[in-house]
């Protein structure tokens, strides 16, 4: 499947503001509790352009939040963490003051990776935020993919990558004050996802990198073999020039294009106190780029 890039849309329902040259957006001024379809339809427009979208001073409690993730699409379904009594698709994520320790997803990562059809779209909502401190990176690897010479591009355009689920349920575990992890949660321990490498954005066309710390070799190469490739390109995503890092504040709903992203949480806030709810929108199978 070939494509041009399409160019950013204008947008009719509310001002956007990008964060930088290469990814990332806030908006301003919106009530998403009174969002029409149209306005719904333009967020996923500006997703599938920017990334990542911030969208600031928002009033949701786990009910709203959970109705606004599902008009973005249907839940990814999460095997790891144990959601909101009462919900399906709505996890919350609490780091106490008296916390110690790393918090939750501070390697850069990609949510799920590992899954056969990894969400197109996490969503986390900021319901208790540091003063300062407690930022999300964001790395794009639509940036890092256009980064790369013609030679290193046509070197990787074919592989397949290996992703595994291998430590993921002892990771999240690991966060008991966090959340709680399902005890079927371990069957993940043993999943090798294959996805290609070089892959297209179907809304956009635009190509990006599928790369993650779950990425543990291509098919056809060994482990050997994959690790300086892999180690190359995740080291290559983090450039600065490809990063965004988000400022949260409470109120503050963030969407981002999880497939096309890698994201960390950072670890700086500590003795104090951060809550989120997070939910994932179904995505769909990762699409070649093909020639
Ligand atoms: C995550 O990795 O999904 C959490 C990111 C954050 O808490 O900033």
């Amino acid at each position: 499947m070939t494509s041009e890039p399409t160019a950013i849309p204008e947008f009719n329902s509310f001002n956007l503001q990008p964060l930088t040259g290469s990814l990332g957006a806030e908006i301003l001024n919106t009530d998403l509790n009174l969002a029409s379809d149209e306005e719904i339809a333009e967020m996923q427009q500006a997703l599938d352009h920017y990334h990542v979208l911030a969208i600031r001073d928002q009033k949701l409690e786990p009910n709203t939040f959970h109705k606004l993730a599902r008009r973005f699409g249907p839940f990814s379904g999460n095997p790891v963490h144990v959601p909101l009594e009462g919900f399906e698709d709505v996890v919350r994520f609490t780091r106490g003051a008296e916390d110690q320790g790393p918090v939750v997803g501070e390697q850069l990562h990609m949510d799920l990776a590992w899954m056969k059809i990894p969400p197109g779209t996490t969503m986390l909502y900021g319901e208790e935020i540091p003063p300062v401190g407690g930022d999300t990176l964001f790395a794009s690897l639509s940036a890092a993919y256009e980064g790369l010479s013609d030679a290193m591009r046509d070197l990787i355009h074919d592989l397949v990558g290996v992703h595994s689920g291998k430590g993921v349920f002892t990771l999240n575990a690991s966060h008991a004050t966090a959340f709680s992890v399902k005890e079927s949660g371990q069957q993940v321990e043993e999943i090798e996802t294959e996805h290609p490498l070089v892959c297209l954005h179907p809304g956009t066309g635009r190509k990006h990198l599928f790369i993650s710390g779950a990425l543990c070799r291509f098919v056809g190469m060994t482990e050997e073999e994959s690790r300086p490739i892999i180690d190359y390109l995740l080291s290559h995503a983090q450039r600065v020039e490809y990063c965004c890092r988000l400022r949260w504040a409470p109120g503050t709903l963030t969407l981002w294009a999880n497939h096309c992203l890698l994201h960390a949480a950072i670890n700086d806030y500590s003795g104090q106190r951060r809550v989120v709810l997070r939910s994932t929108v179904a995505g769909i199978p990762p699409v070649a780029a093909g020639d």
